[in-house]
């Protein structure tokens, strides 16, 4: 069952309009709606460099913007009513100030939304850049703000999630802040990489009027540090170029890759069997069965959706790799991903900021974890080095004790001294010395490491 063609924008050649069927395939209207902002605003700059270069009348120019700015109030009041007949975002706008604004009908002059919407989604990707910068900021504050609360926290580092060697919570949890600011660099890249205008590409070979792509770049804020007008150099490249799609769905998938090793970290130690921490109510929830139930669901449900993050950036790739050049109908499926990926992205990051707000240390479970004695095992090897003992005949030595305390089954640090200096004479009776959490961490303070003044000072870093 075929309508008759209400395509304005493209029905010339046509007798009879598209199937439903080909309609509902066709449509972007209900996900690209998004868009209509930065629609508005291209529109406008659009219509000011035809008018710039004499191809339309100032008249023309005044009544399409105001005409521009109409449609955008109504859009946002909610009452725009959206036509999937009209395909996208594009037509939609465009029809409706076509109705409003005669000459609206010279508004696509030397466009197409080709680089219309190659224009559109590099303002938002400018804009989601921002969004995200900001949530990572916020999740930043938390940790250091824990961080700050939990330096003289002590507890086991891990390895294979064996114990490893002591830590400050604090110093666990800055590793994390790492993480972001490297997330905040790479977002801080994409928007770098966005940062270039593609209007003036046409279709695929620009035009043959005579307009003025650096009048429009500068007018969209597409432009240096100096100000300069940056445009896209190549058209067929600038069309079908979907890399900083790739580039703003990679960063999300990297921040979901680190709020779910974060959220591992905070489902562990909030489980019976390590106590570390103390979840806040707010972010956990019941058990409709079992009534002692206190689960971490905020966190397991970022684990989860950290799943669509990488699914969002894989969906990409693996769209664009087959395409030839230039523009092919595919890529209008490259909108729902980067638009899921912010959405989620910003759930994510916000839920962590404020989830960690509440979180708090249960001191009594951290010391009782990290009294092992095994723990600083290594240090021991640190105090036979420092005696002169090669770092490998040390760490035989300190093996042995290891496996005596197993046989005694006696605490590494109660070994009686008279066993203990059976297996090498450099072991003084001082040895057992090193079993002093509060020594262990202050001998650590190189650059990177978990001494207490360390720590400090990075938390003092990032308040900055
Ligand atoms: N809605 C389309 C998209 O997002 C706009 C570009 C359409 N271009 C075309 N040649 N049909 O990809």
């Amino acid at each position: 069952m075929a309508n008759e063609s209400k395509q304005a924008t493209w029905g010339g050649r046509f007798s009879e309009g598209p199937a439903e069927l080909m309609l509902r395939i066709g449509e972007s209207v209900s996900f690209d709606q998004r868009l209509a902002p930065f629609d508005v605003l291209g529109s406008q700059a659009q219509a000011a460099m035809l008018a710039h270069v004499g191809i339309i009348t100032e008249a023309e120019r005044d009544a399409i913007q105001d005409g521009l700015d109409q449609v955008l109030a109504q859009i946002e009041a909610g009452h725009f009513v959206w036509n999937t007949e009209l395909e996208d975002v594009h037509m939609n706008i465009e029809q409706a100030l076509t109705q409003a604004v005669p000459a609206a009908a010279k508004l696509h002059t030397a466009r197409s939304r080709n680089d219309q919407v190659a224009t559109d989604m590099r303002l938002w990707f400018k804009f989601a850049c921002d969004q995200l910068t900001a949530s990572l900021d916020s999740v930043i504050t938390s940790l250091v703000d824990l961080a700050d609360r939990t330096q003289t926290v002590i507890i086991p580092g891990y390895t294979h999630l064996q114990r490893a060697q002591p830590v400050s919570m604090a110093h666990h949890l800055l590793a994390y802040v790492e993480m972001f600011d490297r997330d905040r660099t790479r977002v801080a890249a994409v928007k770098e990489e966005a940062n270039v205008c593609p209007l003036g590409s046409g279709a695929i070979a620009g035009t043959t009027l005579p307009i003025d792509r650096e009048f429009v770049a500068k007018l969209l804020g597409f432009v240096d540090a100096d100000g300069n007008a940056k445009c896209t150099p190549n058209s067929m490249d600038a069309v079908s170029d979907r890399d900083a799609f790739i580039g703003f769905a990679s960063a999300c998938a990297t921040i979901g890759v680190h709020l779910s090793r974060l959220s591992e970290d905070f489902i562990l130690w909030s489980s019976a069997e390590f106590g570390f921490v103390k979840l806040p109510d707010a972010f956990t929830t019941g058990s409709s069965l079992m009534p002692q139930k206190k689960n971490p669901d905020a966190f397991e449900l970022i684990r989860g959706k950290s799943a669509r993050l990488t699914g969002n950036l894989q969906m990409l790739l693996t769209m664009v790799k087959g395409l030839p050049l230039t523009y092919n109908r595919d890529l209008q499926e490259d909108k729902p991903p980067v638009f899921d990926s912010l959405d989620q992205s910003l759930l994510m990051l916000d839920s962590v900021a404020a989830c960690l707000h509440g979180v708090t240390a249960n001191e009594a479970r951290c010391a009782e974890a990290v009294a092992d004695p095994a723990l600083l095992a290594t240090d021991v090897v640190d105090y036979l080095v420092e005696k002169g003992v090669a770092f490998r005949e040390a760490h035989h030595v300190v093996g042995a004790l290891v496996g005596l305390s197993e046989k005694l089954e006696t605490a590494l640090n109660e070994l009686p001294y008279d066993e203990v200096s059976k297996i090498h004479p450099q072991l003084g009776e001082d040895w057992n010395r090193v079993f002093d959490l509060k020594r262990a961490l202050e001998a650590r303070e190189k650059i990177g490491m978990p001494g207490p003044k360390q720590v400090a000072a990075r938390i003092a870093h990032w308040r900055e």
